[in-house]
């Protein structure tokens, strides 16, 4: 039940290993939720491990001392002086984090490249999001890191601006200047906030980057259920509280939290932190170890690239297929007949996700399994056609708030064009809006969103996402 040995170091998963042992030997009945009073004889085996944090992990009156206890020692991991466990993955983090700054109408430096999670938060909060876009690969067209010199130039033109939201690293693993960025927030006298969904591994290894907070940023998010091995949806909301206020912290993170935390993910999200305090240099070294291997066997297939190099996270595997003519989506279908999904596939890429889970015979098998599928899919080689997501270079008409409430029609997509949508939409991965509320809806927008649809893209969010229609402000 602990393999590793960690319950001595978390708090948590000792207290989920007490309750589901008591649990197991009959020695419950508890009158208290959940419904299903731990018996598995209506529902089955679906809700087996599940524990509420408040009166499973501890009493509802001492929960929050055991939960502070393992949030103080993530803090005290990643060098933040504040830190909440969160159930409700990195999308919470992200909208906790925006209305933890600012107020209704204020500007903040947002990279446009953000989750769409963000930029709900900036619709909760009422923040103007002031966009910057990322550098791009000229080679690729995948997004690159936000240059420091364009956030410098957003807060010079915005010195209202109360906060710099960046994305780092991308969801393709490009990695950008944090300390540069983190020294132009605060030259400018405001917060530097990092959404690390991807990267709560970072800073766990020398050749890795250092993770944001180790670089200067004021707060950050990272979905431990990502790159961690932690269950679904557990997330950590990490900040340093010298420009950011601690009670309005907790009171942001609390608005949109469930009062009924799964004690299962909190108590996962503590053995992972047990875990990377302990073992993390050996496992990242091991994961590092893996990817630059299946960089190099996959670099020998004729036609394929990696995506390496400077800016790269040593973890991440972003494979490119347009030099081999094989269209993504007939690779991933193979992957999955063999059991292999993959976080994302479109024509011209596939990514897979490593993690500290993965060892020598999952990587090589799943190297050897994709390779089979290029060459069974292989065709004439290609012009790769980026995702609509990487190349978005949006037209705000009015802020994303104000056009989430305002009154709207829909229309059909040939009249759209030139109207401001009411709705987010989005190519799900990466979920990057390419249309955002209150943005103008350009005709390159619209024959992006029909490509990637085309090609076989989930379109998500939109009400619509066949996309023969579109919910627009109402003239
Ligand atoms: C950059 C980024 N931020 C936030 C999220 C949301 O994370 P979660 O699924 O943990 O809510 C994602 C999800 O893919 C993401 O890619």
């Amino acid at each position: 039940m602990d393999p590793r040995g960690l319950r001595g170091d978390a708090p948590l998963l000792d207290a989920w290993l007490l309750f589901s042992a008591q649990a197991r030997a009959g020695g419950l009945v508890p009158m208290s939720v959940p419904g299903h009073k731990q018996r598995q004889d209506l529902t089955g085996a679906v809700v087996a491990g599940d524990t509420p944090l408040y009166g499973g992990l501890d009493t509802i009156k001492h929960a929050d001392v055991l939960l502070a206890e393992a949030e103080r020692r993530a803090a005290r991991l990643w060098g933040a002086d504040w830190c909440r466990f969160s159930v409700a993955g990195s999308t919470h983090g992200n909208q906790a984090l925006a209305l933890a700054v600012g107020s209704p109408g204020q500007e903040v430096i947002v990279t446009r490249n953000l989750h769409r999670s963000l930029l709900l938060g900036l619709v909760l909060a009422g923040l103007r999001p002031v966009w910057v876009l990322p550098e791009r690969d000229p080679a690729s067209s995948l997004p690159a890191a936000v240059a420091v010199s364009t956030v410098r130039a957003a807060l010079a033109r915005h010195p209202g601006a109360c906060a710099v939201f960046l994305g780092d690293p991308s969801y393709v693993g490009t990695t950008g200047d944090l300390v540069g960025h983190a020294d132009a927030a605060h030259q400018a006298g405001v917060p530097l906030i990092v959404d690390a969904a991807w990267a709560a591994h970072l800073g766990f290894h020398p050749d890795l980057p250092p993770h944001a907070i180790a670089a200067g940023a004021d707060a950050m998010v990272t979905s431990a259920h990502k790159a961690l091995p932690a269950y679904t949806q557990g997330a950590l909301v990490l900040a340093r509280t010298a420009r950011l206020d601690r009670a309005r912290l907790d009171r942001a993170f609390d608005a949109t939290h469930t009062t009924s935390p799964a004690g299962a993910i909190a108590a996962s999200i503590d053995a992972c932190r047990a875990l990377l305090a302990r073992d993390g240099k050996e496992l990242c070294a091991r994961l590092i170890t893996l990817v630059a291997g299946a960089r190099r066997r996959l670099s020998r297939v004729p036609g394929v690239a990696v995506l390496d190099g400077p800016g790269v996270e040593p973890a991440k595997l972003v494979v490119l297929l347009a030099g081999t003519g094989a269209h993504g989506n007939a690779v991933e279908a193979d992957l999955i007949a063999a059991g292999m999904p993959v976080e994302l596939a479109d024509r011209d890429t596939v990514i897979p996700i490593v993690t500290l889970a993965d060892d020598e015979s999952t990587v090589t098998r799943f190297t050897g399994v994709l390779a089979s599928a290029i060459e069974r899919h292989r065709g004439p080689p290609r012009r790769p056609v980026p995702s609509p997501a990487w190349t978005v270079t949006p037209e705000m008409a009015i802020p994303p708030r104000q056009a989430f409430f305002a009154p709207n029609e829909t229309v059909g997509a040939d009249a759209a064009a030139g109207r401001i949508s009411a709705e987010l939409v989005a190519p799900y991965p990466p979920g990057i809006p390419v249309l955002a509320p209150g943005e103008i809806i350009t005709a390159g927008a619209l024959a992006a969103l029909r490509a990637a649809r085309s090609e076989g893209s989930r379109i998500a969010y939109a009400a619509d996402p066949s996309l023969a229609t579109f919910q627009v402000l109402t003239a």
